[in-house]
């Protein structure tokens, strides 16, 4: 249904999404204007606070995590958000959050940032409430489940309140400009579709590295591991938009109908195909930090890192390995996608002096934006000794592409989609029902073998067998 919501509910306004993420958005989206100017949005966390102690909290938010330059008109942005205390687990409060919500003639746009226990008795209170009609749409933050059952157990709960049209599943990765320009790269261009499949490409490379540890996290992330926490979402949204085919328009039906596609088509990974780790004490950019068991504080059989050789069993991609690996506590932040073409069937150079090495395109996505192609070339001289080449790179980089434009959250993107409706870069729950499949059998491959995470140096690329997975067919990880 298409409407612009006129007001917006935060469950979990007090949290650090809200802080560092969702406060600071919707507070950059309104100094560039782009809300609309009626808009108002009303914050609910158990904490006991009125709309001033909330205006204050969200300064103070700001203050930390937004930028100055863009925190323009931040007194009238203050002004449109109001609070209302709540206790989600018992029915009581929701009339009276909804009497704060006043009604949903407008479109009312709801973000579920809470602990996923609180998502059921939540999505009751709104029915209890009437906070469930028609022009009332749902947005549900991570983690949705921790496998394929638990995440069932909650879409069957949203979908009793709310159709699939009306739910918003975030995957932060869709709103970065840098994922969605996958897109662009892919589709709108002629250049690279030909060439991009099983006859031309040899693998796929999906990085992405973390220099942080647990952050304080600790029991969501020891519950979760890196495969649960990136692998399950982040990264097979990558792996899936690197991979699918054309859709034949930029909607949510067509993108995901292709996305889904490939999820569903992902083989089931064998025992060699996997490798877990866990950081011990070690040194991240010149400081030492501890080993993950001396955060946590207790010894844990949570993977910190995991390395994935995935295939995509289809025309397109027979044969051809996509090696995907995560980890915190990796010497560089970094996400990347390594397009790995195969070289020219015939090289007139072969012999000459000269190794060829097969076209390579990077795909950077955060924090460096830049999309790299390597080329050979020749090296200038006057080849008495015959034509020598060397790969050299052609390299865009976005900033400089693009000057002057911010750098948004990815948050903005998505919360603008959401108020108006757009569910393109929202998951639906097939992809993240294909998604949790794969995943918890890779777990149950896990459990059945013992395999338990080798501890990597804290600052380095994990576990030694990491590379080794890769290194059996003769394929280096990028950049190492
Ligand atoms: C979150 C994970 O989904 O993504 C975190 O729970 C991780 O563990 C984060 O640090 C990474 O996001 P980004 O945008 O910093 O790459």
């Amino acid at each position: 249904m298409s409407f612009t919501a006129g007001k917006l509910l935060l469950f979990g306004a007090t949290g650090d999404l809200a802080q560092r993420m969702l406060l600071p958005s919707l507070a950059a989206l309104h100094a560039d204007e782009l809300l609309s100017p009626d808009l108002r949005i009303i914050g609910t966390a158990r904490s006991d606070m009125d709309d001033a102690a909330y205006r204050n909290f969200a300064r103070e938010a700001l203050e930390k995590y937004l930028p100055a330059d863009r925190r323009g008109g931040m007194a009238e942005f203050l002004g449109r958000l109001s609070y209302q205390t709540l206790d989600a687990t018992t029915l009581d409060g929701f009339t009276d959050l909804a009497d704060k919500v006043g009604g949903t003639d407008n479109g009312l746009a709801i973000f579920l940032s809470t602990a996923p226990s609180l998502f059921e008795p939540t999505i009751k209170g709104l029915q209890h409430a009437g906070l469930d009609c028609d022009n009332v749409r749902m947005c549900l933050e991570k983690p949705l489940g921790t496998d394929l059952a638990t995440s069932c157990e909650i879409n069957d709960a949203v979908a009793a309140a709310f159709p699939e049209d009306r739910i918003f599943r975030i995957d932060h990765y869709l709103g970065k400009e840098t994922v969605q320009n996958l897109l662009a790269l892919r589709f709108a261009n002629i250049m690279f579709e030909p060439l991009w499949n099983a006859s031309r490409i040899d693998h796929v490379q999906i990085t992405v590295g973390e220099t942080v540890g647990l952050e304080g996290r600790v029991a969501f992330y020891d519950d979760a591991g890196a495969i649960r926490d990136m692998v399950q979402n982040h990264m097979l949204q990558l792996l899936a938009l690197v991979a699918m085919e054309p859709p034949s328009n930029f909607d949510a039906t067509a993108v995901r109908d292709e996305k889904v596609k490939v999820l569903r088509a992902l083989r089931a990974v064998g025992a060699e195909e996997t490798v877990t780790g866990q950081y011990r004490a070690g040194a991240v950019n010149g400081e030492p930090v501890p080993g993950y068991d001396e955060e946590l504080g207790k010894p844990s059989d949570t993977e910190t890192f995991v390395a994935i050789k995935a295939h995509v069993d289809n025309w397109r991609w027979k044969g051809v390995p996509f090696y995907m690996r995560t980890g915190k506590r990796l010497p560089e932040r970094v996400t990347e996608i390594v397009v790995q073409f195969r070289s020219p069937p015939h090289s007139i150079f072969e012999g000459k002096g000269t190794t060829m090495q097969p076209n390579k395109l990077v795909i950077g996505i955060q924090p460096e934006e830049n999309i790299t192609l390597s080329l050979m070339a020749k090296v200038p001289g006057l080849d008495r000794e015959g034509m020598r080449l060397r790969s050299v790179p052609l390299n865009i980089a976005m900033p400089d592409a693009f000057v002057g434009q911010h750098r948004r959250i990815a948050y903005e993107r998505l919360l603008l989609d959401l108020l108006e409706g757009d569910q393109t870069l929202f998951v639906r729950r097939d992809e993240v029902e294909a998604q949790w499949q794969w995943i918890d059998a890779i777990r149950a491959g896990w459990a059945e073998n013992g395999q338990t995470p080798k501890p990597y140096p804290a600052g380095t690329w994990g576990p030694s067998a990491a590379i080794a997975l890769a290194e059996r067919d003769g394929v280096s990880w990028h950049d190492e």
